[in-house]
């Protein structure tokens, strides 16, 4: 598997297997698309969250925000890497809001995508979201 600077193998391997743990426990009776998320913060805490879903559809978050949001919580500030994992055949992609959201904790970081045979594969945030807009700017 290839490895991103920063990141050691043994935390990659942490987050993805977090990510995989939490698609589980998402709460999707609209979509039947559970995701679950893990990121990893410049303290090397990990924090993890599924999408939750509403009958008032647009209050749904996604499992990426919901680990962010549970990281911030927590004081974390520097984001390094995340982990989104499916249980489908086809590989997760964050959507465009959890990017930006992203994009506020990290100017770039590893983007580590895992299907349900558990196979990765490897993005970086400026590849997601180039040209991006971010707190600097004001
Ligand atoms: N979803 C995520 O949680 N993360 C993604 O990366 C893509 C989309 C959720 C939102 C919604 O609950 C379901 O997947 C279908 O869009």
């Amino acid at each position: 598997m290839d490895q991103f600077i920063g990141i050691t193998p043994k935390e990659q391997e942490e987050l993805i297997r977090l990510a995989q743990q939490a698609y589980p426990k998402a709460y999707v009776p609209y979509s039947h698309y559970p995701v679950g998320a893990a990121t990893l913060w410049a303290s090397g805490k990990i924090f993890a969250g599924c999408n939750v879903e509403n009958a008032s559809f647009g209050l749904t978050v996604c499992a990426e925000r919901n680990s962010i949001f549970q990281a911030i919580a927590q004081g974390e500030t520097k984001l390094k890497a995340v982990a989104v994992a499916v249980p489908t055949e086809a590989f997760p992609s964050p959507c465009g809001a959890c990017r930006q959201v992203l994009r506020e904790f990290a100017e770039d970081c590893l983007v580590i995508l895992v299907n349900g045979q558990g196979e990765t594969q490897l993005t970086h945030l400026k590849t997601l979201l180039p040209d991006s807009f971010g707190p600097e700017y004001l």
